[in-house]
């Protein structure tokens, strides 16, 4: 018998089934079960997907065990520490790091492709004030493609290119201009001598003819923080975004599926509870009543910010964000008691038992929360700021499906437990 194959025996009637298994660069091997019913007329049950792999890519490696996250093979340490969103947002568009000329031209073109179609503001003008600025995105993203109609068909590299740069480029202007809106502020057009994540922050702040001061290490901290989120495999936005690849929809309205599919609190909005949660916890006199509810079992009360459901060791990605915080807290000067009430926390459950027995530390949202508030960034904008980070990894993400041989459109298939033949006779 193959050795690569697994039998799968049916209790009930002996009968036996083999199915192959296929190995991964690094990682789990999977169980190809895609002629499971055709062989055993059942389907197999996997709420959540939590043993099942969706897809075959060579985008992104985690290894939550051992603290792994790897763009293309590159490690996230050497991309948040040695590159920029940009090198990373290439990287992962075109599967290689760019050199110096082709990042320069890159650059250039994110500079270029960054303004929006002036209709796009009589679009956003239609909506209420308070707007949340996620919903106003969105909207943005998806109306993207009635003034590129005639691009929405991508067949080849070059149109694959457009699109992809058009995107990543617009999608900072779009978020900024969400912002201003809900809030009432005039808009500010991108400025074609600023940085990618320089203009993103200074659409932000700026107002008409008045200097605004962008601090290096304030740019350096939002460029960690995109380049952090620039893809994490096959989360529940991803896969929103491979399944409208599936079907073939047009690539604006798959991002604009992704950012619905971020919005949710339980994808993108951590980082947002987490301040909530600071706040609420209010001085350093109250840490320890919180520790205590965090442990009690008749608590439901949990720790914003602790724990992840791949990574049990540590999350590379806070690692990373944690010396970005305290270099960004010390260069800006920023002493508030939020921040004593974070470090307390962290430093309380970090040496407890309760967190070290379960593998609960410090995740990537512990540390953006507080770094997106020293950076003035209000906190109905912290899930806009993921959607421009992962905005790559989800056009990466689409095309890789959209560029595989047989595509298969996702149609998971159910357990029906409602009732049957119930129509009168
Ligand atoms: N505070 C206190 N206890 C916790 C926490 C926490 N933040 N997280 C988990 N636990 C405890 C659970 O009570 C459970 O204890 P038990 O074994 O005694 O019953 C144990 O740790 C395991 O918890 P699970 O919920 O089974 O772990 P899971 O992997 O399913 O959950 C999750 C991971 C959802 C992230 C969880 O740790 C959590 O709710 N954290 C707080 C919210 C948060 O920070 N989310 C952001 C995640 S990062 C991201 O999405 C980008």
């Amino acid at each position: 018998m193959d050795k690569n194959t697994i039998t799968i025996t049916d209790n009930r009637d002996g009968k036996t089934y083999n199915f192959d298994i296929l190995d991964a660069t690094v990682g789990p091997s999977v169980v190809d079960i895609s002629t499971f019913y055709k062989k055993t007329g059942m389907f197999t049950y996997d709420e959540g997907y939590t043993s099942t792999a969706s897809c075959q890519s060579k985008i992104t490696y985690i290894d939550g065990g051992a603290g792994k996250l790897m763009y293309r093979g590159y490690d996230i340490s050497y991309m948040a520490n040695e590159k920029t969103f940009l090198d990373t947002a290439y990287l992962l568009l075109n599967g290689e790091l760019p050199s110096k000329e082709k990042l320069e031209k890159f650059s250039l073109e994110m500079k270029k492709r960054s303004y929006v179609h002036e209709g796009i503001k009589k679009l956003y003008d239609s909506f209420p004030d308070y707007a949340h600025p996620m919903a106003i995105l969105s909207a943005g993203v998806s109306a993207l493609s009635t003034y590129y109609f005639k691009h929405l068909k991508i067949n080849t590299p070059e149109e694959y290119k457009e699109m992809a740069n058009r995107i990543v480029a617009k999608v900072p202007t779009l978020a900024a201009m969400s912002y201003r809106y809900s809030n009432g502020l005039p808009i500010i057009y991108p400025d074609i001598n600023k940085g990618f994540t320089e203009n993103f922050l200074y659409m932000m702040r700026a107002y008409p003819h008045e200097y605004v001061e962008l601090k290096p290490i304030e740019i350096k901290a939002l460029d960690t923080i995109f380049t952090l989120h620039a893809d994490h495999e096959q989360n529940a936005s991803t896969t929103a975004v491979r399944n409208l690849a599936s079907t073939m929809a047009h690539p604006y309205a798959a991002i604009s599926a992704g950012i619905g599919a971020l919005w949710g609190r339980s994808h993108g909005g951590a980082n947002e509870s987490v301040i909530r949660q600071l706040e609420m916890i209010a001085s350093v006199d109250n840490v320890d009543e919180y520790i205590a509810k965090a442990k009690d079992k008749n608590d439901s009360f949990r720790l914003m910010g602790f724990g992840h459901r791949v990574y049990k060791n540590f999350d590379p990605r806070a690692t990373v964000l944690k010396n970005i915080r305290n270099e960004l807290m010390d260069e800006l000067g920023i002493s508030s008691e939020l921040v004593e009430v974070a470090e307390k926390i962290e430093k309380i459950a970090l040496s407890d038992e309760y967190f070290i027995k379960r593998g609960l530390y410090p995740n990537i949202d512990f540390y953006s929360g507080l770094i997106l508030q020293a950076l003035k960034i209000p906190k109905e904008m912290f899930a806009v700021i993921f959607v421009i980070g992962r905005t790559p990894g989800w056009i990466a993400q689409w095309s890789e499906l959209t560029q595989q041989k047989n595509i298969k459109i996702a149609r998971p298939r159910q357990l029906y437990t409602g009732p049957i033949d119930r129509t009168p006779k």
